[in-house]
């Protein structure tokens, strides 16, 4: 079993994800908003890359029955009904429901892998699960960190790197890892007590303090809340 990290997003070489499960990371906020979603209930949520394309998708679905969210630049979207904040997608209101999401750099995330093997999202929220699933699947893996616009983010490399540091320490067999998934392991090892203050050196949290959304880097720390690992395929991601 191989495990490669791609620290900085961009479209993987497609022979890359031949034969690989794709663990897709953005911790604040999009995967975690996934993971929490279907944990309340929701029955299945389709990322897509615009807000335009969201507003006509959703007309495709008996009005009620669906439910638009995420944003931009960290804010809500005019028109939507949710945000990106984790715990707007309680069961009161997600149960049930079909979610169209858009986010800047995670719901595009999942179209630039989508032909990988098997493409799961990851959190904090779901991290030993989703180790779990990785072992089971006994497979080479790429792990995806959305990033930040382009670049590297502090948060979703922490994540990727307790991933692999749980799959090597639970693993029978020895695993082979990159460079670069050594590096975010090692990173993570460095900030493994700390991981709400690394949100709050990173960027990216940084940016949700100052819209007022701090509650949400404490939420998207917590870790193994759920035992859900949703699966993206076909365009829609679900929990089987
Ligand atoms: C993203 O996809 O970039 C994020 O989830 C951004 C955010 O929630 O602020």
């Amino acid at each position: 079993m191989n495990i490669d990290i791609l620290l900085v997003p961009s479209a993987p070489n497609p022979d890359l994800l031949i034969d690989r499960a794709v663990v897709v990371i953005d911790v604040l906020r999009a995967t975690s908003v996934i993971v929490y979603a279907m944990s309340q209930g929701a029955l299945e949520i389709i990322p897509v890359v615009t807000a335009e394309e969201a507003f006509q998708m959703a007309k495709a679905f008996p009005r009620g029955s669906v439910l638009l969210g995420g944003e931009r630049e960290s804010r809500n979207i005019p028109g939507f009904d949710l945000g990106n904040s984790p715990r707007e997608y309680n069961a009161e209101k997600v149960k049930g429901k079909k979610l169209i999401l858009t986010t800047t750099n995670g719901t595009k995330a999942f179209h630039l892998v989508s032909s990988g093997k098997e493409i799961l999202v990851g959190s904090l929220l779901n991290v030993g699960v989703v180790a779990r699933k990785c072992l089971e699947s006994n497979g080479d893996i790429l792990i995806y960190p959305s990033g930040d616009e382009g670049s590297f983010s502090l948060e979703d490399t922490l994540c990727g790197g307790m991933l692999i540091d749980l799959i090597e320490r639970k693993a029978r067999k020895p695993i082979s890892l990159t460079d670069a998934s050594r590096g975010a392991q090692v990173l993570y090892q460095r900030f493994n007590a700390d991981l709400l203050d690394a949100f709050h050196l990173s960027r990216h949290g940084k940016e949700l303090i100052d819209r007022g959304f701090e509650d949400d880097l404490a939420y998207c720390a917590q870790i193994d809340i759920s035992s859900l690992v949703p699966i993206f395929r076909e365009g829609v991601i679900r929990a089987p």
